[in-house]
């Protein structure tokens, strides 16, 4: 009777899912959800669960089912993390396999692969489970019994089943973790590949009668023997149940965590409210817990895991030491020097040092060790051994650890003391391991590998040389006597006039002004490819003189991925010429402010990108650059839209002692500290505050100063930001941008990140490298104080 209802039901009421945004009910026979901008998801009958599509970026959608009425939207199952589904994908409930997605070529990109028949409809539970069942309501199918890196209350893992945690915060591809219950009866957490022997886990319950991994209404979470005794509680405290939201995780770092979110976010109340931890974390402590003969540990090869104040493991490298990959720090790390030469008399043995590491360790390395033995003879021993990378010595024990160092841990509990064998000196140039430039000029390059490469003695001496010939040069009058086309001083070219002349056929096209010249678009070379950005600098004042050499000496020796290089320059007569990269997409004011708004995740992109050639400008090169004047028309896009910050012309050469100095104003009003007007000492922290802003402008999309916006409180956009915040209404702040919102806890990061930059006092802005940090998400931002004089500041 019940189901001749629901067949009127049905029939009566079509559900034209392809078109509306969001709908409440089932998907019958037949139809689909496509994967567009519109928000096309499935609401479970109380409206708190919802199946459909994600935005992951630009083009690429995630299946998936997520809590609907929290502003995390969190994911709690996902189909197709591995292969994400283009615009137009569709996924549509077909009588004999299920659901199956498609892209709009009709490509399989995934399928429930349903072997059962008799298939009617397909619903969202308000459990949270999706269900496809028959006519008489038989359950054929379900996301329970298929859960990807979640579990949720009511839901239990059988044996055999298991969960495996994604690749990172936000890329849904499955990771390394696995999280199951074998069929042996025994449940445990495990890193891949594989392990041969069981011992292999990092954590495991020692269980041989394990039945089912249970997830109760209560919010507890325990393993069942197969006669329903409880064998072992998984998460021990009680979980406050009504009026709140509950999942348990393995999360990316390979820790099963259980969470809990109160179920009406009271944002009036200003405060921000999200998930909170319950329970201790499982294991608690995971950089303790790996110690696998095979894989790297809880960290990639070569690094090293603390557990932080929130008992999150955090990955970092060692002295000498960076990531592989700077988005990823679980990826491991690479020495950033030459290893040592094991051939015979040239063993290098005076090239390198040790770095002490208190309470480190990296077991399971180890290829020799010998007891009752001095630190001394410790550390000589590693030295003298090319194939000795760290050495642990502990208790009159040393252990020779060979690379990768696998399983590396810093904690209090690791008695001993790692001694790490670095380069003493360091013959990369680079400063962060992976921002290899690649260098268009070839010339360049030989001429700087031959410097590089010989010994650091021979290259002080031949600077020091080419400083003093550099200097007699220029005292005389040095025209005839230039032929050296490479200054060795800066590592640029050096051009006639009538070269760049030419090579912007009589200056004709102009790309821009700045405060000290005019940019030409320029070409070097024959085939016109190889294009250039040539800026003539105005006539020879003392300023402009001033400024010329200041600006070639910083430049030359800066050498970064994000920041525009310098070429080469021309000093002849009345005409002085600097050459830099050319940058094909313009300014960051033009691409932000322009007509059309980027995406989001580009945002997010160039905000770590300035971000990056900041840090290295204040912490990395040799001498420390402050940059004075940050703003979009300083920051400059290549082909792919990388972003280089451009015009160091204003920086100001800092010598390492000398960090803090009094100036006269320089820089551009609305990005300025207040410390300039105040005359208060200037250090890199007015170009915290000037990212500050343009942070701000990144996440909004809008000027700082728009004396035109309609809402008088959105005049100042830091001032309105900040109310925002406070007011627990960040949302607001990316109204209309459908891909932030949807990404609304990194737009949260970003705008406490930049609230901290724009500190009135420059003590509390936070270094160029932390803000990297926090921008990335490798540390946790700390909610930033209340600035009273925040708007008399701006
Ligand atoms: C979906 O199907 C279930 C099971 O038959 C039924 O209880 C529910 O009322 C249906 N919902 C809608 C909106 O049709
Ligand atoms: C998407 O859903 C949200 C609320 O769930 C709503 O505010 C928004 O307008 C919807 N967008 C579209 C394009 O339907
Ligand atoms: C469904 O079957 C296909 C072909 O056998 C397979 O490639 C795919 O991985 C299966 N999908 C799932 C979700 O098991
Ligand atoms: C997620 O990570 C995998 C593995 O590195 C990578 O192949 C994939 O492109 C990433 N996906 C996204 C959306 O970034
Ligand atoms: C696991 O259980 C066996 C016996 O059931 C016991 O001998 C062994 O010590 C236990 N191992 C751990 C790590 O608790
Ligand atoms: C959940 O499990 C705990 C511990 O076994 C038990 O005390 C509680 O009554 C259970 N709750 C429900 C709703 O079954
Ligand atoms: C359930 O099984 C375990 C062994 O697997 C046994 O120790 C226990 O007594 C059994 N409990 C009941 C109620 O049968
Ligand atoms: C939200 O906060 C307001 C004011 O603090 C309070 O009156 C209201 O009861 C709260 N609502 C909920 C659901 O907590
Ligand atoms: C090598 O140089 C880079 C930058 O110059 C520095 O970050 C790194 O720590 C150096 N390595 C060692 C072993 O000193
Ligand atoms: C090792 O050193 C000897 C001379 O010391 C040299 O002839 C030989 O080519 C070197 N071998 C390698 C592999 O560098």
């Amino acid at each position: 009777m019940a189901s001749v209802i629901l067949g009127i039901l049905l029939i009566l009421v079509p559900l034209p899912l392809s078109t509306e945004a969001q709908t409440s009910g089932n998907l019958t026979l037949g139809k689909s959800l496509t994967a567009n901008d519109q928000n096309s998801s499935l609401l479970s009958p109380s409206g708190e669960f919802a199946f459909g599509f994600r935005k992951m970026g630009q083009g690429a959608h995630l299946l998936a089912i997520w809590f609907e009425m929290i502003e995390e939207k969190t994911i709690v199952w996902s189909a197709n993390g591995d292969n994400l589904a283009p615009e137009g994908s569709k996924v549509q409930l077909t009588a004999n396999r299920g659901l199956v997605l498609t892209d709009p070529r009709g490509r399989e990109l995934w399928s429930s692969n349903l072997t059962a028949t008799g298939l009617a409809y397909a619903a969202m539970l308000d459990t949270g489970n999706f269900i496809l069942a028959s006519a008489s309501h038989v359950n054929l199918w379900d996301s329970f019994s298929r859960p990807t890196d979640t579990i949720l209350p009511t839901q239990q893992l059988d044996l055999g089943a298991k969960l495996n945690a994604r690749y990172s915060e936000m890329n849904y591809s499955a990771g390394r973790f696995l999280f199951t219950l074998q069929n042996d009866g025994n449940l445990v957490l495990y890193a891949t590949p594989t392990p041969l022997v069981a011992s292999d886990s990092y954590w495991d319950t020692n269980t041989t009668t394990g039945f089912q991994l249970i997830f109760n209404q209560s919010g507890q979470i325990y393993l069942t023997g197969r006669n329903g005794t409880t064998l072992k509680m998984i998460t021990e405290d009680p979980v406050p149940t009504s009026g709140y939201y509950q999942r348990a995780i393995l999360e990316y770092d390979g820790v099963f965590r259980q969470y809990i979110h109160p179920k009406m976010a009271n944002s009036s109340s200003g405060r921000l409210i999200g998930w909170s931890r319950v329970s201790y974390p499982v294991p608690p402590n995971i950089c303790m817990s790996t110690s696998q003969d095979i894989g790297s540990g809880a960290c990639g090869f070569n690094s090293y895991c603390t557990l932080g104040d929130d008992l999150r493991p955090r990955c970092q490298c060692p002295p000498g030491y960076t990531l592989l990959d700077s988005t990823n720090e679980m990826n491991g790390c690479i020495q950033d020097f030459a290893p040592q030469n094991c051939n015979g008399s040239r063993r290098e043995t005076d090239q390198f040092d040790l770095r002490e590491m208190p309470n480190t360790n990296w077991p399971q390395s180890d290829y020799e060790h010998s007891a009752a033995q001095t630190e001394d003879w410790c550390r000589e021993a590693c030295l003298a051994d090319c194939f000795c990378a760290v050495a642990i010595f502990g208790d009159g024990i040393c252990w020779k650890k060979k690379i990768p160092l696998s399983n590396g841990r810093k904690d209090p509990g690791e008695i001993g003391k790692a001694l790490i064998k670095v380069r003493i000196h360091n013959t990369t140039s680079k400063c962060t391991g992976n921002d290899q430039k690649k260098n268009k000029n070839t010339t360049l390059m030989i001429i700087g590998s031959v410097l590089l490469s010989s010994s650091v003695f021979v290259n002080l001496l031949l600077l020091l040389i080419t400083y003093l010939l550099y200097r007699s040069f220029r005292s005389r009058d040095s025209k005839l006597l230039r032929p050296v086309q490479i200054n060795q001083v800066t590592g640029t070219r050096t051009f006639t006039y009538h070269e760049l002349q030419e090579a912007t056929y009589g200056f004709k096209e102009e790309l821009g002004r700045g405060a000290f010249g005019t940019v030409y678009k320029g070409a070097l070379g024959s085939e016109d490819v190889d294009f250039v950005a040539v800026k003539v600098l105005a006539t020879r004042t003392g300023e402009s003189e001033k400024e010329f050499e200041r600006e070639v000496s910083a430049i030359g020796q800066t050498n970064h991925k994000n920041l525009v290089q310098l070429l080469g320059f021309c000093d002849e007569g009345q005409h002085r010429l600097v050459v830099y990269e050319f940058m094909s997409n313009g300014t960051l004011a033009d691409f932000l402010f322009g007509s059309s708004r980027p995406s989001w995740y580009k945002r997010v992109e160039i905000a770590c990108d300035v971000a990056r050639g900041l840090s290295y400008l204040h912490e990395e090169c040799t001498r420390h650059i402050i940059h004075c004047d940050i703003k979009p028309q300083n920051i400059l896009l290549d082909g792919s839209l990388t972003a280089k910050i451009s015009d160091l012309g204003l920086a100001k050469l800092l010598m390492a002692n000398q960090t803090r100095t009094t100036t006269g104003v320089r820089g551009t009003r609305g990005y300025l500290a207040p410390e300039w007007f105040r005359n208060m000492p200037i250090s890199s922290k007015v170009d915290i505050y000037s990212f500050g802003i343009l942070l701000v402008e990144l996440i909004c999309c809008r000027k700082n100063y728009e004396p035109k916006a309609e809402i008088e409180a959105q005049i100042v956009m830091a001032d309105w930001v900040y109310n925002c915040y406070y007011d627990g209404s960040v949302l607001q702040l990316v109204e209309g941008d459908e891909e932030a919102s949807s990404d609304i806890k990194r737009v949260k990061r970003f705008v406490m990140t930049a609230l901290w930059c724009v500190q009135e006092d420059p003590a509390l802005r936070p270094t160029m490298k932390k803000i990297t940090q926090m921008l990335e998400g490798a540390v946790e931002v700390p909610v930033p104080p209340v600035s009273s004089s925040f708007i008399s500041s701006i």
